[in-house]
């Protein structure tokens, strides 16, 4: 049992003794560390000031990612290494991603750049090709308001084709083994005046936690939870971390379908969705950034129920199922019947999400999601929609067709589903729909807008429909 948050910090052993459950990561780089080059923007995940890379050790070696310190907890890097912009010289001699941006003139006020050059230098370890679409990707969590982004995109081509080689490269395996070392002092459980961060390993202990703590908060990539905090000004006294439960992080695919366990992050699960339908890779790739969907969980997406969360409608449209557990046993129940309420679910005290089945659609069957939002990144939907159906003697058949953003949950479409049955027309369905929802209007959308564009889709899928026929 490790009672204090161990971790790496740019290759140096490092103890945050006492961390509260409740530091950020940025608060502690910040404040107690006196490490200030990783920014504070916007203190919720949008703006990549924050920037700092992860790794873990696995098969052998090291995986990497950007994240958000912002909306990182200090529980969350135990056991890591964590690399912030002022550990990527070596010496006077800058790193390849820094001397592409002096190079390419790619910062002015400079305020924005320490977050670039983390997400670049994430996509530098992972050996990323410097091809545009991808660099967009890289780049879609980090904003810039004065330098423009072409001399960063030309700086992150530069980097990217300079070799791969940095100060990092001849330490891997020594960095993989002090990780397995602090790995092998057992879980954390770090109690402190303020409260107690604790991360169980196995599906046992989680359950034995959550029953005599039934009022701690689950954590997994603390990237809805986090926001409690920084931005609702919340005390979250003790967290009971999901993200070291092995069995938890499971993606099991077969013929009939896909089980992912609930702390599969969408990084790691995207591959498997895209497999579905590439409307599902492309829903993936606007949800949040890669910051986002290198720490955020199928399972938190559902456990916070929000309107606008954008796994529901695909997940509701596709008849997903979820396996819900506790002390008190095991439950499988069809997600239809696990949203009850506005940000409210069937789930019990002491009771988590274990995983989500997902069947997959028969060879002859159609699936489409749809998501609707300002920006093409890292931007909130302003609705998603997603429908499924078979066809039989070039019938519809069983459709299923679900929205977020157009009620207090994610929602099926229960009329427009009968008229598309009955009527076999999408524009009847689309009439339909106007019985199954009266949206709200927000600062997203208004709700004229949310209907009209919501009935527009099954124009889309119309088209897609018979283009496949
Ligand atoms: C900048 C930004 C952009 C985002 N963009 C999108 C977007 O485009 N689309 C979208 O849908 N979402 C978006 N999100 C929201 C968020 O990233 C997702 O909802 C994510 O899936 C949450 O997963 P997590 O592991 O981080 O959950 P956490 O924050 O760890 O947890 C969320 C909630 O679920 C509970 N919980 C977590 N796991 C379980 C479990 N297994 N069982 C029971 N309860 C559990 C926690 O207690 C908490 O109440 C965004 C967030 C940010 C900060
Ligand atoms: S400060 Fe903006 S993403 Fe963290
Ligand atoms: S260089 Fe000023 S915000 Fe990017």
């Amino acid at each position: 049992m490790s009672n204090s948050v161990r971790f790496l910090l740019n290759g140096l052993t490092e103890v945050a003794a006492a961390a509260p459950p409740d530091l950020t990561v940025l608060q502690w780089l910040r404040t107690h560390r006196r490490l200030t080059g990783t920014k504070e923007g916007c203190a919720e995940g949008d703006c990549g000031a924050c920037t700092i890379v992860l790794a873990d050790a696995c098969d052998g070696g090291l995986h990497w990612r950007a994240a958000n310190a912002c909306i990182l907890m200090m529980g969350q890097i135990h056991g890591k290494l964590m690399v912030t912009v002022e550990g990527l010289a070596d010496g006077a001699l800058l790193h390849p991603v820094q001397t592409a941006m002096v190079e390419r003139h790619a910062s002015q006020c400079g305020f924005c750049t320490p977050g670039f050059v983390m997400s670049l230098f994430a996509a530098f370890r992972q050996g990323a090709a410097p091809e545009t679409e991808a660099i967009h990707d890289t780049l879609a969590g980090n904003l810039c308001r004065c330098t423009g982004y072409r001399p960063i995109v030309d700086a992150a081509r530069d980097a990217l084709s300079s070799g791969g080689i940095d100060r990092f490269t001849p330490m891997e395996s020594a960095i993989a083994a002090a990780l397995h070392a602090i790995d092998s002092a057992g879980p954390l459980d770090c109690v402190t005046p303020q409260g107690r961060f604790t991360a169980p390993r196995t599906k046992a202990d989680l359950v034995r936690e959550l029953e005599t703590n039934p009022d701690a908060r689950l954590i997994c990539g603390g990237t809805d939870l986090a926001l409690d905090v920084t931005k609702r000004h919340q005390r979250l006294p003790h967290l009971i971390s999901l993200a070291s439960v092995r069995e938890l992080r499971r993606i099991e695919v077969s013929n009939s379908g896909i089980i992912a366990g609930a702390t599969a992050t969408y990084a790691d699960l995207s591959p498997h969705l895209a497999t579905l339908d590439p409307s599902f890779a492309i829903l993936l790739r606007r949800l949040g950034s890669q910051q986002i969907r290198s720490m955020g969980a199928i399972g938190g997406n559902l456990a916070n129920a929000s309107p606008i969360g954008d796994m529901p409608p695909a997940l509701l449209a596709l008849g997903a199922f979820v396996r819900l557990e506790s002390a008190a046993g095991v439950r499988e129940l069809e997600l239809d019947d696990f949203f009850v309420g506005y940000r409210r679910t069937v789930l019990q005290k002491g009771e988590f999400i274990e995983s989500v089945r997902i069947p997959k659609p028969a060879r002859s069957a159609m699936f489409r999601v749809d998501k609707i939002s300002r920006r093409f990144d890292q931007d909130i939907s302003a609705l998603c929609g997603a429908i499924a159906f078979s066809m039989q003697d070039g019938l519809i058949r069983a459709p299923r067709i679900a929205f977020g953003g157009m009620a207090a949950t994610p929602m099926r479409a229960r009329h427009a589903e009968a008229a598309l049955l009955e009527t076999q027309s999408f524009e009847r369905a689309a009439d339909a729909l106007a019985q199954d929802f009266q949206p709200l209007s927000d600062f997203r959308a208004s709700a004229g807008y949310r209907l009209h564009t919501a009935q527009s889709l099954f124009e889309r899928w119309r088209l897609i429909a018979a283009e496949a026929r």
